[in-house]
């Protein structure tokens, strides 16, 4: 990868630029409106929203705002807890689109599995999101379709179904990095991408990272972000400054040397949201 439109190809042979912007946590109106348009006029083409984060009108005003051509845009969204289900899966999705003032998605996600911790038919109701994420897909409004936070056992089931999940978004971040999901996912062809590639921040005050950060004259942050990509994972990074976003760009003119990706690739938990998908309360 050379730049932040140079794409990961999924599955279904759909393209998907290999560094996001991630809009979680970014209220909703002008900061929203304006973080968006900066990361477009900075140079990302991949926006990552999710109903829940309560900004999607913003972001759309965003998009709309930035000018840029939507055939040049790869936008996400996500289906929340609340609408799991057949028919309340597609009423998101329509939701979603006229929030967005969007005519069709890139890639819709199932924002949270349900989990055996909550519901005794936790795999039924994620088959029944699923089948009407396929119908979405069959359909062609939106070209690629997958699920966040989802174990290997909550893939599983879904491995049966007529379209397979083409990406799974989870945590992933420095000794955050959910092996046994990520090689599920190798397997299956199922493309990670990193929410919380830095943490939500916490990776920053690191002292080994900033170490190894500083021999390439680089920050935490962009470290982070690399190291995603050169694990072959796509990086979500969040901002709303504007000095931050044009940043996390900046990724593309080092290599992490093997030695230093093996060294943060060892590295233990050290801090992250702490959420377990088998164990969120929402
Ligand atoms: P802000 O939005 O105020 O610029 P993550 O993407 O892991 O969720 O992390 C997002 C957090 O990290 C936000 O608090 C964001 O702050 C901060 N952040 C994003 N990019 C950088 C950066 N390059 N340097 C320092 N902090 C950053």
């Amino acid at each position: 990868m050379n730049t932040a439109t140079d794409c990961f190809v999924l599955h279904n042979k759909s393209t998907i630029p290999c560094l996001g912007f991630g809009t979680w946590q970014i209220p909703d109106g002008a900061a929203a409106i304006g973080a968006v348009k900066e990361a477009l006029k900075k140079g990302y083409r991949h926006i990552d929203a999710a109903a829940i984060y309560g900004n999607e009108t913003s972001v759309g005003k965003g998009i709309a705002e930035s000018g840029v051509n939507r055939a040049e845009l790869f936008v996400t969204s996500k289906v929340w807890n609340s609408e799991r289900g057949y028919d309340n899966t597609l009423a998101a999705f329509e939701k979603t689109l006229a929030d967005l003032q969007l005519k069709y998605l890139d890639l819709y996600l199932i924002h949270w599995p349900a989990s055996p911790s909550q519901f005794a038919d936790w795999k039924t109701i994620n088959q029944k999101t699923w089948k009407a994420m396929e119908d979405l897909y069959k359909s062609e409004r939106v070209r690629a379709i997958g699920v966040c936070n989802f174990m290997p056992h909550h893939l599983e089931p879904l491995m049966q179904g007529d379209v397979r999940p083409m990406v799974n978004q989870i945590e992933y971040h420095p000794g955050q990095k959910q092996e046994e999901t990520v090689q599920f996912c190798e397997l299956n062809s199922i493309l990670v991408e990193a929410w919380s590639p830095l943490g939500t921040g916490k990776m920053l005050s690191n002292p080994m990272l900033s170490a190894i950060a500083a021999k390439y004259r680089k920050s935490v942050a962009q470290l982070c972000i690399k190291w995603c990509l050169q694990n072959g994972v796509l990086p979500l990074p969040k901002s709303v400054t504007p000095s931050r976003i044009a940043e996390n760009l900046q990724v593309f003119d080092f290599t992490i040397a093997e030695e230093d990706m093996r060294a943060i690739n060892r590295m233990k938990y050290f801090g992250g949201s702490g959420l377990d998908p088998d164990r969120v309360p929402f």
